[in-house]
């Protein structure tokens, strides 16, 4: 194996592993059938989540005018789409939050194009009326580019190559300029770090082919195109991670689930405006800016 592969599997190996209580978390959102009770006694068990949960239920952010001061209804109001914000910008923080040096990204840049995918994901699972995918499209679209925090310390991207994939005319996904540098791609490195985590094997596979849903097994290929969707979304809202801006190819099997009229798409991308700034208010005291 090259060197470098080496290297990028040694960094998969130090990755700090994800608490016992959020994997549980994550195993119960991948079921469809999951009920809000079981992710109660999930949370319950983990004080600093439950403490939070309250606390974000009551903030003026949530705009209740009276207090909530049972676990019941604090998950009930919440639902699962905040909740997961805040497992994953905190309990993965350690991993989540960093510069990504290498796509010349800013910080914050992959929670914010993370968070939009989510949501543009969840918001084409409802259009498309694949309801019973929507929580886990969400928590999907969160995780999908988590190889890229590994790939970014290894990228060292110069003009020259990006003057040579950004032809007028030609179509590209930045996809492929990680392969060309590395051998490799954050969706490979992603699905390496997903099996060291112990995700569940419906995240494990959006994370190896939200590019390439075609290529993904038939269980998972709807599940990896709302995402695919969402992150198309997210880059073509403004919302990338640095230098892979406008270089993501819509694969052919996604087409069909874009055959509403522009009107149904330009609302779309207002709707991923307005969640995201609501869920971004809801969790702003704990990211930067
Ligand atoms: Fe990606
Ligand atoms: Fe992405």
């Amino acid at each position: 194996m090259d060197d470098i592969l080496l290297e990028i599997s040694e960094k998969v190996r130090e990755i700090p592993q994800v608490s016992p209580n959020t994997m549980k978390i994550l195993n119960l959102i991948a079921d469809p059938e999951y009920s809000v009770m079981e992710l109660k006694k999930l949370i319950e068990l983990d004080v600093s989540l439950a403490t939070k949960c309250l606390k974000l239920v009551n903030s003026a952010a949530f705009g209740l005018r009276t207090p909530v001061e049972t676990m019941d209804r604090a998950v009930s109001y919440l639902g699962s789409k905040p909740i997961m914000n805040m497992i994953i910008n905190s309990d993965m923080d350690s991993v989540f939050d960093p510069q990504l040096v290498g796509y010349q990204a800013e910080n914050g840049d992959l929670w914010a194009h993370s968070l939009r995918t989510a949501i543009g994901a969840k918001l084409f699972a409802d259009l498309t009326d694949n309801y019973e995918l929507s929580d886990l499209a969400y928590t999907a679209g969160l995780l999908h580019d988590i190889g890229k925090i590994i790939i970014a310390q290894f990228l060292n991207v110069s003009p020259e190559i990006l003057q040579n994939k950004y032809e007028v005319g030609k179509e590209t996904d930045f996809l492929e300029v990680e392969t060309e540098l590395l051998k490799t791609d954050h969706t490979e490195v992603g699905q390496m770090m997903a099996l060291r985590w112990g995700l569940p094997e419906a995240l494990q596979i959006v994370i190896r082919f939200h590019h390439k849903p075609d290529k993904a097994p038939l269980k998972y290929r709807k599940l990896c195109i709302l995402v695919h969707l969402g992150d198309l979304f997210a880059a073509l809202g403004g919302y990338s991670t640095g230098v892979d801006s406008l270089a993501y190819r819509l694969n052919p099997l996604a087409k069909q689930y874009l055959k509403f009229k522009y009107s149904v798409l330009e609302k779309l991308i207002c709707d991923i405006d307005v969640e995201y700034s609501k869920a971004y208010e809801l969790i702003a005291d704990e990211k930067p800016q």
